[in-house]
């Protein structure tokens, strides 16, 4: 009774984000997606019936503005998932892509809005290539499909099972353990200690190395000048 599955529909994440929950956590699946969200107002794009479009709805008991890190906690879920397929070279691309090959294979997008007080309610947005392998797709950046990855065809309701069981126990340690994210990412994480570029919207691109991240989930970038903080909702990293 807590997943929803559909043809088509705007967004799994707008479907879960005026969904209602309070205790447990709503699932979205859907084969398509007319006007499908990427982070920082892009698009994803995704052919009918070939990927895991999916969404998480659930009221976590944060403050909006201390939730931006369960979204590095959905991406180790994600990539837990995508492993347990026997997937190799897969790592995460800080703050929530997941990587094959150096290709991207899987985006997320947390959206939150305020809910009651001291709560937040949230939609997780999962996005995985499973079976796609048309290159004609336009997507603006190099993907990869765990098809291709795994070299078999991707059963892709083992894979959202994965996800869904995954993702209800990262968000468990989250709010019990939440110093574990630091080691958990660190042994994830595609860049760590290597160096990368910033790029800070106004403030233009700034390179240095990636020294891992803050229990809040910031990024600490160590440069010339010291070490520096970043926010995921505002930055994004190029390696
Ligand atoms: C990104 O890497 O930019 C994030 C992509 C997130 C895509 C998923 S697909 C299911 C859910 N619904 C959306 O509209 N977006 C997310």
């Amino acid at each position: 009774d807590n997943l929803e599955l559909s043809y088509v529909t705007p967004s799994t994440n707008s479907l879960a984000l005026a969904h209602k929950s309070v205790d447990k956590f709503n699932f979205f699946l859907t084969e398509h997606q007319v006007s499908g969200k990427g982070r920082r107002g892009r698009s994803w794009v995704s052919k009918f019936g070939d990927n895991l479009l999916m969404s998480a709805a659930c009221r976590v008991p944060r403050p909006l503005h201390q939730v931006s890190v369960l979204s590095l906690w959905s991406a180790v879920a994600c990539y837990n998932a995508i492993k347990s397929l026997g997937v190799r070279e897969i790592g995460i691309k800080w703050p929530n892509d997941i990587y094959v090959n150096g290709k991207k294979v899987a985006g997320i997008l947390l959206e939150a809005k305020q809910s009651t007080e001291g709560y937040t309610h949230l939609a997780v947005g999962m996005g995985i290539n499973c079976n796609q392998l048309d290159k004609n797709v336009f997507i603006g950046q190099p993907w990869i499909s765990l098809r291709e990855a795994i070299g078999g065809y991707v059963d892709r309701n083992f894979l959202a099972a994965a996800v869904i069981e995954e993702l209800v126990n990262c968000f468990t340690v989250a709010f019990s353990k939440p110093d574990r994210l630091i080691e958990l990412w660190h042994d994830r994480d595609i860049y760590l200690g290597q160096n990368v570029c910033v790029l800070a919207g106004d403030d233009g691109e700034i390179s240095g190395v990636h020294q891992g991240i803050t229990p809040e989930g910031l990024l600490i970038l160590g440069t010339d000048t010291g070490e520096h903080y970043y926010n995921a909702g505002e930055v994004s990293l190029r390696g």
